[in-house]
């Protein structure tokens, strides 16, 4: 019997069985695990803190499957908080059930209660991880999803000598389900968070951190190590550099890149990166380190302040690493090198080609806005409004009731419309800085969707708008990878720019940080029935109405068909 190792190293976790999985083809194997999610106090920045943490730790586990691998996942809910958990990248083909995200695709895990989330990985391989879904509970409950090449599969660059996980997370020294319930009482922002970290430590350049709360990788000289890294942090990009060390990219969001060489990586939330690492300088210790990349415009302060871990050269001391020099805090132009010269690799294991023929194009208006304050509330935001944010000038109205994949399975009425615009109401100059005024700026609520038929080809121009300040918008597409076809900064020229749209080795991802004060054009194929979040993956924007949703149809064949929900799917 082929030994599925996966999830053998965790110490925690009980109740990890390993099988053959006899339907499918020889070598794929159920994987299973059972997630705890419960009260922890954990030391930082000198105090304790009780956060919601998964089997004891921060982050959470790590699951490691190979592709063609079914995924049994039980969670057990010992919160004192409502909770879904999301596999984000992951297609879900005909597991929408599987999927996530409150009241989208399930009802939440109440205290006390659990749900085995059900699915099989087909199609993709590389960095994916777990976070939960409701509230900002992912600030805590997070963890890396490690898919490898099916037995018998490689990479397609030389195998690494070690494989490294590395989940850049932010640290609030609070209730982040307490920070997140205040600023949506008072419609403002949030709190900062207090501290970036690599892999749940904030290292030694914050007050009260000591030696141990700074992560350490030791490593051996000569050897090539793959760096699966993550930014898990909910509501900043990150740039991340390694002190004297090139970076190599091979992977982005679980898709193979052509190699691409820097010293400097930047992630929006949501987004991973895979980077052959080579430690090929003098034996000696090396700051890795991450901080943000904010280049928001009339953006209150953001936590402007540096987390580090440390590279070390096996039988060297880590006294005195070298630092890095980060970029400048608003380094655009550094941001958007990276990001615009990434390539997919063509026939690369999982390439996809870009699909030609456009069935659906859409233009899409994302960014800030302001709405009323509603009831006899008292509203610290401008004017004495909240902060609001929309999609085509819809702010999304989450569902309390029961699941829109619930709604739309059973057909029931009244949980939500099937008429998301696919254009804004308006033509207008988007990024113009002077539009606070416009009536524009507020968006009404509701929790209106897209159709789509089967396997309908989707072009989206995602839009940033100047409303109310500008800013880098990382959205998220669940279900699906989308082809980046270009991006850019103003308004989108639908003359010109289409004839820049890369058709032949488009960067293919689930998460784009749209260029602040700009656009970038996707393309996806709907193959997969469902209902699918396409949503901001900075937790402030989320709960303020960034999000839609697309209804994916049943194509005409039984396995396009989505099949029922599994019996122990959580009830509203
Ligand atoms: Cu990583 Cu909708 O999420």
């Amino acid at each position: 019997m082929p030994v599925m190792m996966a999830g053998t190293h965790l110490v925690l976790f009980i109740g990890c069985t390993i099988a053959l999985l006899a339907s499918s083809t020889a070598s794929a194997s159920i994987v299973e695990h059972s997630l705890h999610v419960q009260n922890l106090t954990v030391w930082r920045l000198c105090r304790p803190q009780v956060i919601t943490a998964v089997n004891g730790s921060l982050p959470g586990p790590t699951i490691k499957a190979r592709e063609g691998d079914t995924l049994v996942i039980h969670v057990f809910n010992r919160s004192p908080y409502n909770l879904t958990i999301h596999w984000h990248g992951i297609f879900q083909r005909l597991t929408s059930w599987a999927d996530g995200p409150n009241y989208i695709t399930q009802c939440p895990i109440l205290p006390g209660s659990m749900y085995t989330y059900r699915f099989t990985i087909t199609g993709q391989e590389g960095t994916f991880w777990w976070h939960a879904h409701v509230s900002w509970l992912r600030a805590t409950v997070y963890g890396a999803l490690i898919i490898r090449p099916s037995r018998g599969h490689t990479y397609p660059f030389p195998k690494p000598y070690k494989e490294v996980p590395l989940l850049l997370g932010e640290w609030w020294n609070a209730n982040v389900v307490d920070v997140e319930d205040v600023s949506q009482l008072l419609g403002i922002n949030p709190n900062n968070s207090d501290a970036y970290t690599i892999n749940g430590k904030p290292g030694v350049l914050y007050p009260c951190s000591r030696k141990r709360q700074t992560y350490k990788l030791k490593v051996v000289p000569g050897k090539t190590y793959l760096l699966r890294i993550i930014n898990a942090a909910l509501n900043n990009q990150l740039f991340f550099k390694i002190a004297g060390h090139a970076l190599k990219v091979v992977a982005v969001d679980a898709t193979y890149t052509n190699p691409y060489v820097t010293d400097i990586i930047v992630l929006a939330p949501g987004q991973t990166a895979d980077v052959l690492l080579t430690a090929d300088q003098s034996t000696g210790a090396y700051y890795m380190a991450g901080h943000p990349y904010f280049n928001a415009e009339n953006a209150s302060p953001f936590a402007n302040t540096t987390t580090t871990g440390i590279l070390i050269y096996e039988g060297a001391s880590s006294a005195n690493p070298k630092m890095p020099l980060l970029p400048a805090f608003n380094d655009t132009p550094t941001a958007h090198k990276f990001s615009s010269s990434l390539t997919s690799l063509v026939g690369a294991p999982h390439w996809v080609p870009v699909p030609s023929k456009v069935d659906e194009r859409m233009f899409i208006t994302i960014g800030l806005g302001l709405s009323p304050c509603g009831g006899n509330a008292t509203c610290l935001g401008p004017n004495g409004l909240r902060f609001s944010a929309s999609m085509n000038n819809v702010s999304f109205q989450w569902a309390t009731s029961m699941s829109l994949l619930e709604a739309f399975y059973y057909n029931i009425k009244g949980i939500y419309t099937a008429d998301f615009p696919d254009v804004p109401p308006l033509v207008f100059d988007y990024t113009n800085r002077g539009l606070s005024q416009s009536p524009l700026g507020f968006a009404l609520k509701g929790t209106r969707v897209k159709k789509l038929k089967y396997n309908a080809t989707v072009e989206i121009v995602l839009q940033n708008t100047a409303f109310v300040g500008v800013e880098n918008h990382p959205m998220h597409l669940h279900g699906f990878n989308f082809h980046v076809l270009a991006q850019g900064f103003g308004n989108f020229d639908p003359i010109n720019d289409p004839k820049k749209f890369n058709l032949v080795n488009p960067v293919f991802r689930n998460t784009i940080g749209v260029p602040v004060g700009g656009w970038a054009v996707l393309r996806f194929q709907a193959d997969n029935p469902g209902v699918w979040l396409f949503h901001c993956h900075l937790d402030v924007h989320l709960p303020w109405g960034l999000a839609t949703v697309f209804v994916v149809e049943n194509g005409p064949t039984l396995s396009s068909i989505l099949p029922p929900p599994p019996a122990d799917l959580p009830k509203c």
